[in-house]
């Protein structure tokens, strides 16, 4: 029998390999706010670090922060002359990721280049796709434009949970009764799962509810509850096996404004409520009974969810 190490035991028991990576999902790194021209972010994701700044066109650029040089912390460096320099020898790299000077005069290997991620901004959250192209369409929130929309986008912090399990929430229609305490509510007749996404509706004449899943990284809903509207999202990103950051996005339609912030406490308790449970769990894929069936499906799609490992992660 071959040593099983911790690392692989625990990786297997997170659905995470060494091998296959995490999820083709996007993830949300930072706040777009706190994204400027001036700072590059550094931020533990994904089993690696990354950066996150903008370029002079001021659009988001995420790479991995490790130097291809010696491994410098590339987020202790700055960016100079629209180039991310390296705070150790000055090598410099543009927004695709290539190494464009090096102080010494030497000539640049063609391998000293750092990963990038395709991004989008949207929601108040900068995202990252994990993958070298998005073959998935951004996190939405059912029925809510940002347009037409008052939202307002935090963060959470760090939770020693894996985003996917915590996003099978979304169709674990029993824990809002038993949990949280919730009105029996109406649980959908069927979840459609697509390549990238699950959708479902549900409700009565006073209560609606439109959710939907993408990746296994976000869960996001449009509720109304006699006549009034309430959009959530549920969001992180992985930092590593059972570790995660979370973000969230409440909102409600533009003339319904003074409304926020009871959306907002809402979400906040709810997330109170779940996150020791989620925080204590061993998760197995336990005896499930008929009315998990919408979690059986979830736990299915995540299996066939693909991986991507970047370069040199
Ligand atoms: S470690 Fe980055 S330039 Fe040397
Ligand atoms: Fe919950």
């Amino acid at each position: 029998m071959g040593v099983v190490t911790s690392r692989s035991a625990l990786s297997r028991q997170h659905q995470v390999s060494a091998e296959t990576g995490f999820h083709r999902c996007w993830y949300p790194i930072a706040l777009a706010r706190d994204l400027s021209a001036e700072v590059v972010l550094g931020r533990d994701v994904l089993g690696t670090r990354v950066v996150a700044y903008r370029d002079r066109q001021g659009r988001a650029v995420v790479q991995s922060a490790w130097c291809p040089h010696l491994g410098a912390d590339l987020s202790l460096g700055c960016v100079a002359d629209g180039h991310l320099r390296c705070p150790y020898h000055h090598w410099s790299f543009d927004t695709a990721g290539t190494c464009v000077r090096i102080p010494s005069g030497d000539k640049i290997p063609s391998a000293a280049r750092i990963f990038t991620y395709p991004t989008a901004e949207a929601w108040g959250l900068l995202w990252a796709f994990n993958g070298e192209q998005a073959d998935c369409d951004l996190p939405r929130i059912p029925g809510a434009e940002e347009a037409t929309t008052c939202f307002e986008a935090g963060e959470r912090g760090r939770r020693d949970w894996e985003t996917w399990i915590a996003v099978s929430n979304g169709v674990d229609f029993q824990h809002l009764r038993t949990l949280h305490g919730l009105p029996a509510g109406v649980v959908p007749e069927r979840i459609e799962v697509e390549g990238t996404g699950i959708e479902f509706r549900t409700g009565n004449d006073y209560y609606l509810q439109h959710g939907r899943i993408s990746g296994t990284n976000t869960f996001a809903q449009h509720l109304r509850v006699g006549g009034n509207d309430m959009f959530m999202m549920f969001s992180g990103v992985p930092i590593g096996p059972g570790a995660s950051m979370g973000y969230f996005v409440a909102g409600v339609p533009k003339e319904q404004a003074d409304r926020l912030s009871g959306v907002r406490k809402m979400m906040d308790q709810l997330s109170e409520e779940d996150a020791p449970v989620l925080a204590g769990m061993r998760f197995r894929r336990g005896i499930l009974t008929a009315s998990d069936r919408h979690l059986a499906a979830y736990f299915k799609y995540v299996d066939g969810f693909p991986g991507f490992l970047p370069p040199q992660a």
